[in-house]
């Protein structure tokens, strides 16, 4: 087999069979095909795509590059969730606990990553004393335990994936379908889960801007997940202003607790029961979503959800007591807040430029090795419809430079649009995409 054989196969639009994509994956993580190959057989996919086996057979030689976690040490269905990425987006932090005390198992894996926050792990991390690195004797262990584990990415996940997205990250070949959809699912299987709930989300915030590519990409991923024996539902939700009220590591573990404590702002709440309903239908721990919705409502509302987080919180070394006590989580020292310029309707709340502050506060990451406050970020006030006076407080910003507070107020303030209609709220759920209707 020849690289330049495979390349020029993808470019007349010909699909490759599993073996030439082995030839290609393999050979490419272990140095024997080059960088320009390895582009140019992007570039080809970006222009022809891949037919359904082929995104499948790419996903799992990517998958089985480095390590797949070994689950079958914890007793039940293990179903994880995925969200592509987006603003004020705390549902992992609600969503595990919250069916964990329904007994679905959680042995969870995140990332820290880039961007307007920490994942959910440097989130984790703003807890007095918790610890995000488990042996993997220990993880496993604590999930028959207590039913959850929550920890950073460890061994060696899908290292093809890294190598290719790096590559394509400069080569203009991000933006495709069976790409981006066999690098998210590598990783996914990699992690060991029986079975996945996908959170794509779709808006000026998101990777996917148009509802017809986020269904797209969603369609895929289900796809993938189904023909390689996983069950995968996904969901298609809203990111053209933030999900929660709080962006920032400790701010949104606020939020979550909130949110386990039943006061958590309606959209995040909403979206937060859906998932959990997605992963305990999954799980085979109700047989129907009526039920499934009645199992998760009763768990946020006899605090059961709420005991499990302070369970994951102790059992990780951390304070347990922060579930009830807020104040034991890192605050800022300076707040400052943005006023609404005028009266009327908010029409938009851009979470780009929500997000970007938040990072220039210092709450994400600009490079791999910037460091993250932990304290600062954002908390809105107001949503998409409400009506506000001139004056009122749209957000409170949190930060431990006023310096950095005092650049930001304006880039913050921009992020709102008020206008003399109100406009109706875009949905949080646009889509459910399930195997059946492929
Ligand atoms: N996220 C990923 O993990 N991979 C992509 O290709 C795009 C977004
Ligand atoms: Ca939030």
């Amino acid at each position: 087999m020849h690289a330049v054989d495979l390349i020029r196969k993808k470019r007349e639009g010909l699909r490759l069979s599993r073996a030439e994509l082995e030839y290609l994956i393999t050979g490419y993580v272990r140095g024997d095909i080059p960088d320009y190959q390895m582009a140019a057989w992007n570039m080809a996919v970006y222009f022809r795509g891949m037919d359904a086996e082929e995104i499948t057979d790419l996903t799992l030689i990517m998958a089985h590059s480095g390590d797949i976690l070994d689950l079958r040490g914890i007793k039940g269905v293990k179903v994880d969730k995925h969200s592509t990425g987006g603003v004020g987006d705390t549902t992992t932090l609600i969503v595990t606990p919250l069916v964990a005390s329904l007994g679905v198992p959680v042995a969870k894996m995140s990332g820290r990553g880039l961007g307007h926050t920490g994942g959910t792990v440097d989130k984790l991390e703003s807890i007095p004393g918790f610890k995000v690195t488990l042996t993997p004797h220990e993880f496993v262990s604590q999930v028959n335990r207590i039913g959850l584990s929550l920890v950073g990415q460890t061994g060696h996940l899908a290292p093809a994936d890294k190598l290719l997205y790096a590559l394509r990250d400069v080569t203009a070949t991000v933006e495709s379908i069976p790409l981006i959809a066999s690098s998210i699912m590598s990783k996914k299987i990699a992690a060991g889960a029986d079975g996945f709930v996908l959170d794509v989300k779709v808006g000026t915030g998101a990777f996917m801007k148009t509802e017809a590519e986020a269904v797209e990409l969603a369609k895929t991923m289900v796809q993938i997940g189904q023909l390689a024996g996983r069950n995968t539902v996904a969901l298609v939700t809203d990111m053209n202003q933030p999900l929660g009220r709080s962006i920032g590591n400790a701010l949104e573990v606020k939020e979550a607790i909130r949110t386990l404590q039943g006061a958590g702002p309606i959209r995040l709440t909403g979206l937060c029961i859906e998932l959990a309903v997605e992963m305990v239908l999954l799980a085979g721990a109700a047989t129907s979503a009526g039920q499934a919705r009645k199992l998760v409502e009763q768990s946020l509302q006899n605090g059961h959800a709420l005991r499990k987080f302070g369970e994951l919180v102790e059992a990780q070394g951390g304070d347990s007591q922060v579930v009830h006590e807020l104040t034991l989580l890192p605050q800022a020292e300076y707040t400052g807040n943005v006023l609404a310029p005028g009266t009327g309707f908010v029409h938009a709340v851009d979470p780009m430029s929500i997000g970007v502050t938040a990072m220039e506060l210092g709450a994400g990451r600009e490079h791999k090795d910037s460091v993250i406050d932990l304290a600062v970020g954002i908390e809105l006030q107001a949503e998409v419809g409400d009506y506000v006076r001139q004056g009122e407080v749209l957000a409170k910003l949190h930060a431990n430079d006023p310096k950095k507070l005092d650049e930001v107020m304006d880039q913050a303030l921009q992020a709102f649009k008020i206008s003399e209609k109100r406009s109706e709220p875009n949905p949080t759920i646009y889509r459910r995409i399930t195997a059946k209707e492929l």
